[in-house]
């Protein structure tokens, strides 16, 4: 990852990730850590594919995420990526499962791969 991210403001540019290199591997812990305006979410939303790089290439599972599409990114995001919210974040109305389930179902998986803890793909 080589990553610079600049928010076109309007009285100017401000760049909020310079260069930002970082390799996360598969079962890395990783925790990002600094003052508030360091730029964290701004990094977390990269990591996230929610949002691109201004100039740079972002590599997940070995694909260029800065040179996809916006249906790519979203395939790549559902297939890949899992949020853990500190707030907000199960629908309310349903149970634990159904919060579980409903991305499953978007993805069109069975029902019965749902009840299979160890086949959760997140
Ligand atoms: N959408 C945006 N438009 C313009 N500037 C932004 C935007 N988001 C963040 N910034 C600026 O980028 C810098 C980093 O912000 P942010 O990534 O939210 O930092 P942190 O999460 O570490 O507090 C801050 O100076 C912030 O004001
Ligand atoms: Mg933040």
């Amino acid at each position: 990852m080589d990553v610079t991210k600049t928010y076109s403001l309007e009285n100017g540019d401000f760049t909020a990730l310079n260069h930002v290199s970082l390799d996360i591997i598969e079962n890395d812990f990783v925790a990002i850590m600094g003052s508030s305006g360091s730029g964290k979410s701004t990094m977390m939303n990269q990591e996230e594919i929610l949002d691109v790089p201004t100039m740079g290439n972002l590599y997940i599972e070995g694909r260029n995420v800065a040179k996809m599409t916006e249906l790519e990114r979203s395939h790549l995001r559902c297939d890949t990526i899992g949020y853990i919210f500190q707030k907000l974040s199960p629908i309310p109305l349903q149970s634990a499962y159904e919060n579980v389930e409903y991305p499953l179902i978007l993805k069109n998986k069975t029902h019965d791969a749902t009840r299979n803890a160890d086949r959760l793909p997140f």
